[in-house]
């Protein structure tokens, strides 16, 4: 499904943003895997890609730096030629309710989870733009849709990255670029395994169940690859049906 292109994926050492390289390896794209953890672990995941027979290879960055990402898209680019699919997933969690939030706390979620999708996104056009085509899919949140107490960093950011995804649709459609977003509710991953009140929100879950990472990274593929070829600008739920 993915032969020939080659895949993008910020925070893509463990979690979501590894199980969806995983999937895309499986469809055969050759993975640049992100993250700002120590770079052994990254090169840990790209080795478990390489089973699928495909170039796997790992960068370390912190995709909330401007400049340290213009290199790293650069550095991409001399490994693999070029890139197809962008994939910005890296996040962070800093809760707390509004009187006992900091200014950093508000700042790091803020830089790390909505300016990463501009600096990613910003290096990473001109290469879609070269080539009229380009997959960018955008991991937003239901906390974006519904606000979330306790998270209004992390909602504020998962809600702008819907106006970025939305806006960059707009811009860059007519070029052969499509941009969506996946909001995805609570999915079994390092992020939520010690969230306050977690019985009671899956308690309010219409399947009453937690998602798999999995389930993210399927939506994702499919928004990856040709068969989503006339969809941009969209947000898509993974839920099970908690945000309806
Ligand atoms: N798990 C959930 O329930 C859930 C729900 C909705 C949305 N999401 C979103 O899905 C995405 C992935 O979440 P996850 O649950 O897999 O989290 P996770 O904590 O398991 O993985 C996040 C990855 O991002 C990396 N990262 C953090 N800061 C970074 C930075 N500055 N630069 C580069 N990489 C960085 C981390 O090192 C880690 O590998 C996040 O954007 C998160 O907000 C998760």
């Amino acid at each position: 499904m993915l032969k020939g292109k080659v895949a993008v994926i910020t925070g893509g050492s463990r979690g979501i943003g590894f199980t969806v390289a995983q999937k895309m390896a499986e469809n055969h794209a050759d993975i640049a895997l992100i993250d700002v953890g120590n770079i052994e672990n990254t090169q840990a995941s790209c080795d478990m890609l390489k089973v699928f027979g495909v170039n796997a290879r790992p960068y370390q960055c912190d995709v909330s730096d401007f400049t340290a990402v213009k290199a790293t898209v650069a550095q991409i680019v001399k490994d693999f030629g070029t890139i197809d699919i962008l994939v910005n997933n890296a996040g962070i969690t800093r809760d707390s309710l509004i009187f006992s939030m900091s200014e950093e706390n508000w700042d790091a979620v803020i830089n790390i989870n909505l300016k990463s999708v501009f600096n990613m996104t910003k290096h990473c056009s001109p290469i879609f733009l070269k080539k009229h085509y380009g997959k960018i899919i955008n991991v937003s949140s239901i906390a974006g849709l519904m606000g979330n107490a306790g998270q209004v960093n992390y909602s504020a950011s998962k809600a702008g990255i819907i106006g970025v995804t939305k806006t960059i649709a707009r811009e860059l459609g007519a070029r052969g670029i499509c941009c969506n977003a996946v909001a995805p509710g609570v999915i079994d991953t390092d992020m939520t395994k010690d969230l306050p009140g977690r019985d009671k929100l899956i308690e309010s879950v219409p399947m009453k169940k937690a998602g798999k990472p999995e389930d993210v990274a399927n939506l994702v593929l499919f928004l990856a690859s040709p068969v989503s070829d006339y969809i941009t600008g969209e947000v898509i739920r993974v839920d099970g049906g908690m945000a309806m």
